[in-house]
């Protein structure tokens, strides 16, 4: 089985770092064009069109919590492609570690709007067309803690959970247009969200001791599965969170005891 998204014309949210700099990365080696969208530093989204290859990624910018600079966004693809065939919502944001009781509630609503609103309001975009043409697929970036609670990241954790049941149900709406609606829920992968964590070896160590496979993920681990995804070989999903965790969710700490 070869997998490819030859012509296909896919969308990737939060494209200039980390896991969705790599997936767009991924999509455009399986064929797809590529729209890299960013909200901060044009210039590392730059960096990423011109390492895909002229002709073949454009960069778009939009805050994703923004219904009218979302609306622009799509539009603007409208010109360029005529339409889009696969969107990735990977914009996201964890806040700052604090207690529920102590976290202030500006910070609390800004990681709910970037995390859930921004992937829905995207994803509204994105299947108004795709419902239209009767094809497309949106894959929403979870996390493992859609099912794991997270002291101190209690807007983080809600809003992955969230974004589970927003795929789940939009997957059912959509499902009878053709169109497939997904979420990647990746552990933890070695990317500048985590990196106080990564380099800190006692910090690291308590990390891995979470991970059965003990070893961090690399950001290929999740775009590889993204681009299965997003191809014809997963016609037959729709709904499900994928976990890229390298058994994360297993509940290692039963590996003894118990
Ligand atoms: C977070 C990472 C964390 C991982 C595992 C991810 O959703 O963004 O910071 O390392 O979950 O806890």
């Amino acid at each position: 089985m070869k997998i490819s998204l030859d012509g296909k014309r896919a969308l990737v949210t939060g494209a200039n770092s980390g896991i969705g700099q790599a997936i767009a990365q991924g999509l455009a080696r399986a064929g797809a064009l590529v729209a890299i969208n960013y909200v901060t530093r044009p210039e590392a989204a730059e960096q990423v069109a011109r390492g895909i290859g002229a002709g073949k990624a454009l960069t778009v910018e939009a805050d994703v919590t923004d219904e009218r600079q979302v609306q622009a966004m799509f539009g603007k693809l409208d010109q360029a492609w005529g339409g889009l065939d696969v969107l990735v919502n990977c914009a996201g944001i964890d806040g700052k570690r604090a207690f529920g009781w102590e976290v202030d509630c500006e910070t609390w609503r800004r990681v709910i709007e970037v995390n859930l609103f921004g992937a829905f309001n995207c994803a509204r975009q994105a299947l108004q067309r795709m419902v239209q043409q009767k094809s497309g697929v949106v894959l929403n970036v979870s996390s493992v803690h859609e099912v794991i609670p997270w002291s101190g990241y209690s807007a983080y954790t809600a809003s992955k959970a969230g974004l589970a049941m927003l795929t789940k149900t939009l997957a059912q709406e959509a499902a009878p247009h053709g169109v497939r609606v997904l979420a990647i829920a990746p552990g933890a992968i070695r990317t500048p969200i985590n990196e106080e964590v990564w380099s800190d070896h006692s910090m690291l160590n308590d990390l891995l001791a979470k991970i059965p496979e003990g070893r961090m993920g690399s950001v290929e681990d999740v775009a590889d599965v993204a681009v299965l995804l997003a191809s014809d070989a997963a016609r037959y999903m729709t709904g499900s969170s994928v976990y890229v965790d390298g058994g994360m969710t297993l509940f290692p700490s039963f590996t003894h005891g118990g």
